[in-house]
């Protein structure tokens, strides 16, 4: 495996290859990310992934200087998945000048859900992937559905920008309880670890309330939230949110749209602590 650090040698390395698949990734590899270049294999040839811890896509008050760095471990573990170029760029190489242009999504898809609760952060991923897509050139791209609202920020952008790189979605990866891997559970107390994968239990139990009940009005989902977040606060948690939407927008589903059965999500995002998890099921 090739590590590079610049645009122009990944550009030197890539050059004349026709089916590229790209995984993004801000490093800290687990399990879920290894998933994620098993899926880009199938679907190209080279596999290139990138390592950027990326500034803009944080908050002044959250975990940018605490986010694991594990370059030299992350590059083992890809080297050992077949990966051919893993592009590990600093700072300076991605933002060589302040990152004045950028990528506004929509929002009524933006600015909702980890959008509200995070302002700008969708703003920043948006930036940066598309940015990586112009250093890469990838025929294809894998996202976790773990960050759900992400896969349909960056699909969007890519259908709008008209840009030849197909996004795949690829399933969540979980621990044998539940537990959605994320690169956030190293902060996880032993404690906190424990009681982790009931947000998860929570989710599944949204999910066969949903399916038993086939709720028609937007008043039975409601209430049916306003629980599920009641019963998160009684464990401890701190909610930003637990919310049933529509998964081909993400809105809220109508009257109109429960009684056609329009497919259906939920997504929540809670504090255990000072970790912020968030986790999503198809229902
Ligand atoms: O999902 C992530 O790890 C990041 O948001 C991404 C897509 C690599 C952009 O920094």
């Amino acid at each position: 495996m090739k590590i590079v650090h610049t645009i122009d040698d990944l550009r030197a390395q890539l050059r004349g290859q026709l089916r590229t698949a790209f995984v993004p990734t801000m490093g800290n590899l687990h399990e879920g990310h290894m998933s994620l270049m098993r899926l880009a294999a199938k679907h190209g040839d080279p596999v290139v992934a990138s390592v950027f811890v990326n500034r803009l896509q944080f908050g002044p008050n959250e975990d940018f200087d605490r986010y694991p760095r594990t370059l030299a471990d992350d590059a083992k573990k890809l080297e050992a998945e077949g990966v051919y170029v893993l592009f590990a760029p600093d700072e300076r190489e991605m933002y060589p000048v302040p990152q004045e242009f950028r990528v506004a999504p929509p929002g009524d898809l933006g600015d909702i859900l980890e959008g509200h609760f995070r302002p700008g952060f969708f703003v920043g991923v948006s930036t940066v992937v598309l940015k990586l897509f112009h250093c890469v050139s990838p025929q294809v791209a894998v996202f976790g559905k773990k960050d759900y609202q992400q896969l349909m920020v960056i699909r969007r952008m890519a259908q709008q920008f008209s840009l030849p790189t197909e996004i795949i979605p690829a399933e969540t990866v979980r621990a044998e309880d539940g537990l959605a891997l994320s690169s956030r559970n190293v902060y996880l107390s032993e404690v906190e670890r424990g009681e982790a994968p009931n947000l998860y239990r929570l989710l599944q139990e949204t999910q066969s309330i949903i399916r038993e009940t086939n709720p028609s009005e937007p008043e039975e989902i409601r209430a049916l939230e306003e629980a599920q977040l009641r019963k998160l606060i009684e464990r401890g948690w701190r909610p930003d949110y637990l919310s049933i939407r529509l998964r081909s927008t993400l809105k809220c589903a109508t009257a109109d749209d429960l009684v056609r059965r329009e497919a259906l999500v939920v997504l929540a995002a809670a504090r255990l602590g000072s970790t912020r998890l968030i986790d999503n099921l198809e229902i």
